[in-house]
């Protein structure tokens, strides 16, 4: 039986406290040693029932809704076909992405959307679909959507695909610095090859970061922090790079791109000193500064009101 109620699901963004990128591998894909976190900047999906399937897009007021697809290159709407398939129908559902989490931003707002419409139309439908079907099924979508689906803080290996909950014991305070204009991952990713022709093909592994999460300490954190992705996308577009020593030198504990970026996110010692940060950033030319914490919960139901 199908829930006769729109089903809201949120998801979050992630940010990779260690990224660590190996040569690529036969198929293309670069072997991770990934640390991602869910921190507190959230997209909100709706399936209401229809008789088909669509996809509508709206979202904060600094985010480019335009560039999103609404047809079959959408994430979300590529999740809907793809979890029909694994139950052998076509699943109907009008999808509301509600977007908070920057587009082609390095923090994974499209595979957020994707995992989001997994689990909304699971419920609508009542598909019962297993952990470790919906998990199978993410994978197929992207290589940071299983993450998505699980939130908290992961280990994620193969290509990112791969994730297994980890231990931290903090809460960590994050400035969010979007940029205007996206970066494209493969872009990034096939500059990583360039800059890095001789890369070792075991990609660096994240044990001193993974100890830092068990310290709680936001200082052994910083010192910790590592993306692999950060000099080429600082390569493709150095004002990164100056962002980050701006931020910095405003008493950031540690600034570091996010993913492939060109969000950048600086480590703070508290909510204060985050919201102090942010200020001091907005006064000196940044329109979009963000607050968030983490970890957070991944994909979960929004109980509705009505
Ligand atoms: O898996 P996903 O669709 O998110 O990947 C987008 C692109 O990012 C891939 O087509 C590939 O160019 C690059 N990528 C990669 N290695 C990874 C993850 C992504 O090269 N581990």
């Amino acid at each position: 039986m199908s829930s006769q109620h729109p089903v809201t699901v949120r998801a979050a963004a992630k940010i990779n406290l260690h990224l660590g990128v190996g040569a690529p591998r036969e198929d293309g894909f670069h072997p991770l040693t990934t640390v991602y976190q869910a921190v507190g900047l959230c997209d909100d999906v709706t399936a209401h029932p229809a008789d088909e399937l669509s996809l509508e897009v709206d979202g904060s007021d600094w985010i480019d809704v335009d560039v999103v697809p609404t047809d079959g290159a959408n994430l979300a709407h590529r999740a809907a076909v793809l979890l029909g398939s694994h139950h052998g129908r076509d699943l109907t559902g009008r999808l509301v992405v509600e977007k908070a989490i920057p587009v082609a931003g390095g923090l994974a707002g499209g595979s957020a959307d994707a995992a989001a419409a997994l689990v909304a139309l699971d419920r609508l439908h009542d598909l019962g679909t297993s952990d470790d079907d919906l998990l199978r099924i993410a994978a197929e979508l992207g290589s940071d959507v299983p993450f998505a689906l699980i939130g908290g803080t992961a280990l994620g290996t193969g290509r990112g695909e791969l994730v297994e909950s980890v231990g931290d014991v903090g809460t960590w305070w994050w400035v969010i610095v979007p940029s205007r204009e996206g970066l494209s991952t493969p872009a990034v990713y096939r500059h990583f090859d360039k800059l890095f022709p001789k890369a070792d093909p075991t990609p660096p592994d994240a044990e001193g970061l993974l100890s830092a999460l068990r310290t709680g300490q936001p200082i052994s954190l910083a010192r910790t922090l590592h993306n692999d992705l950060q000099e080429p996308a600082v390569d493709l577009r150095p004002e990164l790079g100056t962002l980050i020593e701006h931020g910095e030198s405003e008493g950031a504990l540690r600034g570091i791109v996010s993913g492939s970026g060109p969000t950048v996110v600086f480590l703070c010692e508290s909510a204060d000193h985050a919201r102090d940060l942010a200020g001091a950033l907005m006064r000196t030319g940044h329109p979009v500064v963000l607050v968030a914490n983490g970890a957070v919960a991944g994909s979960h139901v929004v109980p509705s009101h009505v």
